[in-house]
Order: structure tokens, then C-alpha cells, then sequence
């Protein structure tokens, strides 16, 4: 034995990014490369023995090999909230007994989605159970006032400690449970203060045997921070069967939840949402706003046809290109991704022989979401091109296509999706990949050209 054992308890450091561990404190962390997160834990748990007893007291269901004939599909057994953006998001409803993670900054409106969720549950499946370790009864009441729900089967506890929460559960049963939030909530049974790596995810793998065996839904809302001062729900991805992430810029309306993992289903589905003064509204038509403010006849606007998940979404991006004051010039970028933007200003500099290198560059996705999708390219070269050039490009005209470093376009995925949602837009004309072409379904409402190359396609635009 160990002196370490004897004592029960030992010292390690975690990262609280992502939760890494080490016996001595590191400035940078080997797993995620964040500085200065690693913070002095005590660890008992790993004295205890195994992290797989539940140590609140269910009883765990005992489980038998069985045959994979015998073993039934589930996916019908799929419960639905009837919100339908949240309902996508998830795959087409919640799985029972799964584990979700929903995280995002402070603000952006976690606690008001899972209300909203709690009210439809309640309705549509018996008692739901909100556990609220940040506001206090009345305070959650109050929003939920301002939502207009009006739930019976809803239940409020403001609690810290999950001994005490997992008492309450067993007493009420409850179709489905929210934590609000997973920092906040902490195991007696650790040392370590609540909202650290261990603690968090103490309380993760406790809910994860606690939602398999009762086969209930469990969402855990944590708070992401960019300073990585609270751990962070990277810590937890691994641990829970679905990760969505809740974005919005705070002086945007619009929130867009993203699956980042899913076990039942596909990952980087969106849903999108408009914050309003009821609450979260789903934007089913997500085409129509991102172009609604749209500037008319001014250069450097270009509309791309863009993917996310299964959804196909239309949206402006801005470029201004302007000669800047001292010799080289910056890249700015907003929504886009600024390495894609500085290889494709590379690019059109070496192919096309623009002159860019003095010139400052900024370039805006409009409406506060942001894409990482290879066929959003053809836009931004459009957008840049349109504003260096200072030629707008005509507002019935839509692009997409990924752009290659020798200047060539490549074939996207979804072409038909893109297209018929093109044509519902009422847009006349598109310039995307050659390759794309065959096998595309006749649509006479709109003008196809395909290119090979982003020198044919700027030909095409200008
Ligand atoms: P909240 O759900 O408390 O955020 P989180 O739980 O992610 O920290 O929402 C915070 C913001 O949303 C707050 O600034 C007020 C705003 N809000 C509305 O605009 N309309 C509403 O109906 C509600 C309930 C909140
Ligand atoms: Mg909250």
C-alpha cells in the first residue's frame, strides 16, 4: 500500500478546460494547450475505488448478455416537445434515457430554451423536474410568467447538493429531468469545490447511470466561459450521449443551437431561434431573415447557398476591401473562418493577379451565425472580388462552391437541396461547381452555370 492510499485522498492538478490531470502543476495543458488552467484538486474518489456505483443511493438494474435479434429498435420511441427546432436538433426528439449537454456563454438564453422544453414535457409526458442550483424558485417562476407557460405537471427545486437532488427524484419519479447547471451542483461525497473538473464530472457520470437506468432524459445546462475559469463542458463531452451547443451574438436576436455530438443522431444539426420578450421563437424559414436586411445594388455583398447538418441556408456575406495605412494589411473576419479567408485572398492574388496585399480586409457573415462549410468559398471570393473591384453583383444571383488552391472549383455536397432552396427564394441565377451538374433535376425557374474554374465563375458574377 501506498502512503498515498492510506491517506484516502491525494493531491492532483486538472485542467478545467477539458479536464486533463496531472500529479504537478503545468502552465499549459498537454491535452487541450490552454494556459493556466490547471487548479489543485483533491481526489477521493479514485481512493473509493471506481467510479461506477451509484453512490446516491438507486439501485442499479442488474443487465444480462442478449441476443442482437431479440433486442428491439427504439427509434420510435422517440418523445418529441413539439419545438420543432429543438426536436431537429436532437435527431427528431428525445431519446429515452439519454444524456444531453447543453452548453453556452452566460446570457445567451440556456436557462429559457430548457423552460420552454420543461413546459412542452410536461404537457405531452407526466412530471418534469427542474433543478436550478443558480435562481431560486420564484425566480425561476417569474420567467416562466414572462413565457406564458403554464405547466402542471412541472416541478421546481432549488438545490445545490446531488445527494439531496437524487433523494427528490426518487421520491417524485419525473419523466424528465433539467439541472441548471452541471457547475453548480456538487457530490458531498467529494472534497473538491463545486464547479471543478471532478466535481463536474462526478456529477455527469452520476446522472449517466442514473438517466440509463430509469430509461428518463437528463439535460444538463453548462456554462462555457472563454477564460476556462469554470470547467468547462469539454470536460463532459465524452461522458454524455449528446453535446449541443447554444451560440448568438448578445446583439443579435437570433440563437442557433448546434448538435456537436449525438449518439441517435446526426451531428451539426441547427436550430435556429429568435429571442424575443416571450421567449424563444423557431425560425423555420432561417433563408428568409439572414437576406431580409440585404443592401441592394452596393458591392461586396454576395449571397452563398450554404449547408448545415440537412439544412440547406442562404445567407449574405459582406466583404470591404480598403487600402490600409500602414503597408500590409489585415484580415478581419466575422462568422467565417479568417485562415480560409487569408488563403483564398492568397489565392486570388497568385491565379487572378489582384493586388490585395496592401489592402485591409474584412469580411462579415450577416446575421450573427457562423459557418464552417468548404461551399461557403465561392462566396467569400465573390464578396472580396465584388468589393476590390467595386461592382456589385446582381441581387438575383447566388453562389457556392468550394475553392481549391490552384483556383478550382469543387463539387459540394447536396447540390439538389441547395438548389430547390435556391429556387424557393426566388433567385434567378447560379454559379456553382461543374461537377455538380449531372444528375441534377430539371428546374426551368432558375439559370444553372457550372464552373470549373473561380476565373469562369468571376467572369460569369462580373
Ligand atoms: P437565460 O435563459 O437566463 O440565459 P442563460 O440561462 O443562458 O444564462 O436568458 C438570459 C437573457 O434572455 C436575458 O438577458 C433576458 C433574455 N430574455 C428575453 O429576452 N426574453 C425572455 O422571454 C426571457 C425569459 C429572457
Ligand atoms: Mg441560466
Amino acid at each position: 500500500m501506498s502512503i498515498m492510499a492510506a491517506k484516502g485522498s491525494r493531491t492532483i492538478f486538472a485542467c478545467q478546460n477539458c479536464g486533463h490531470q496531472s500529479r504537478k502543476w503545468l502552465g499549459k495543458c498537454p491535452d487541450c494547450g490552454d494556459w493556466n488552467t490547471f487548479v489543485e484538486e483533491r481526489d477521493s474518489s479514485t481512493a473509493k475505488g471506481g467510479g461506477a456505483v451509484l453512490r446516491t443511493g438507486l439501485r442499479l438494474r442488474e443487465s444480462r448478455p442478449v441476443q442482437f435479434v431479440d433486442i428491439e429498435a427504439q427509434d420510435d420511441a422517440r418523445e418529441a416537445t413539439g419545438i420543432e427546432e429543438f426536436d431537429r436538433v436532437l435527431g427528431g426528439g428525445i431519446v429515452p434515457g439519454s444524456l444531453v449537454l447543453i452548453g453556452g456563454e452566460p446570457g445567451i438564453g440556456k436557462s429559457t430554451l430548457l423552460s420552454q422544453v420543461a413546459d412542452r414535457l410536461s404537457h405531452l409526458y407526466g412530471n418534469v423536474l427542474y433543478v436550478s442550483g443558480e435562481e431560486s424558485e420564484r425566480q425561476i417562476k417569474l420567467r416562466g410568467d414572462r413565457l406564458g407557460i403554464n405547466p402542471a405537471g412541472l416541478y421546481l427545486l432549488s438545490e445545490t447538493s446531488l445527494e439531496r437532488i437524487f433523494d427528490e427524484i426518487n421520491k417524485l419519479q419525473p419523466k424528465a429531468i433539467i439541472i441548471d447547471s452541471v457547475q453548480t451542483i456538487f457530490s458531498e461525497k467529494l472534497e473538491s469545490a463545486p464547479g471543478s473538473v471532478s466535481q463536474v464530472r462526478e456529477v455527469a457520470g452520476q446522472f449517466m447511470l442514473l438517466s440509463k437506468n430509469l430509461t428518463t432524459p437528463v439535460f444538463l445546462i453548462g456554462h462555457v466561459t472563454k477564460d476556462g475559469m469554470i470547467a468547462g463542458p469539454k470536460a463532459l463531452e465524452h461522458i454524455v450521449d449528446t453535446v449541443l451547443y447554444f451560440e448568438g451574438e448578445r446583439h443579435h436576436n437570433h440563437r442557433i443551437l448546434r448538435a456537436a455530438k449525438n449518439r441517435f443522431g446526426a451531428a451539426n444539426e441547427l436550430g435556429i431561434f429568435e429571442m424575443t420578450g416571450q421567449g424563444l421563437i423557431g425560425v423555420p424559414n432561417p433563408s428568409e431573415i439572414f437576406l431580409s436586411e440585404r443592401p441592394i445594388g452596393a458591392s461586396g455583398s454576395a449571397v452563398v447557398a450554404a449547408m448545415e447538418g440537412t439544412r440547406p441556408m442562404l445567407v449574405e456575406i459582406q466583404a470591404l476591401v480598403s487600402s490600409s495605412k500602414f503597408g500590409t494589411g489585415r484580415r478581419t473576419t466575422q462568422g467565417v473562418e479568417i485562415n480560409r479567408v487569408a488563403l483564398l485572398v492568397a489565392m486570388l492574388e497568385k491565379r487572378l493577379g489582384f493586388h490585395l496585399s496592401g489592402d485591409d480586409i474584412f469580411v462579415n457573415l450577416v446575421g450573427g451565425i457562423s459557418l464552417d462549410e468548404p461551399a461557403v468559398d465561392m462566396g467569400i471570393v465573390a464578396a472580396v472580388t465584388s468589393s476590390f473591384r467595386n461592382i456589385p453583383i446582381s441581387e438575383q444571383t447566388i453562389v457556392f462552391g468550394e475553392v481549391g488552391l490552384a483556383g478550382e472549383v469543387r463539387a459540394s455536397a447536396h447540390a439538389a437541396i441547395r438548389l430547390r432552396e435556391i429556387a424557393r427564394m426566388g433567385f434567378k441565377r447560379v454559379i456553382m461547381p461543374q461537377n455538380n451538374l449531372s444528375g441534377l433535376p430539371e428546374d426551368d425557374r432558375i439559370e444553372i452555370i457550372g464552373v470549373r474554374s473561380v476565373t469562369d465563375a468571376l467572369d460569369a458574377l462580373f
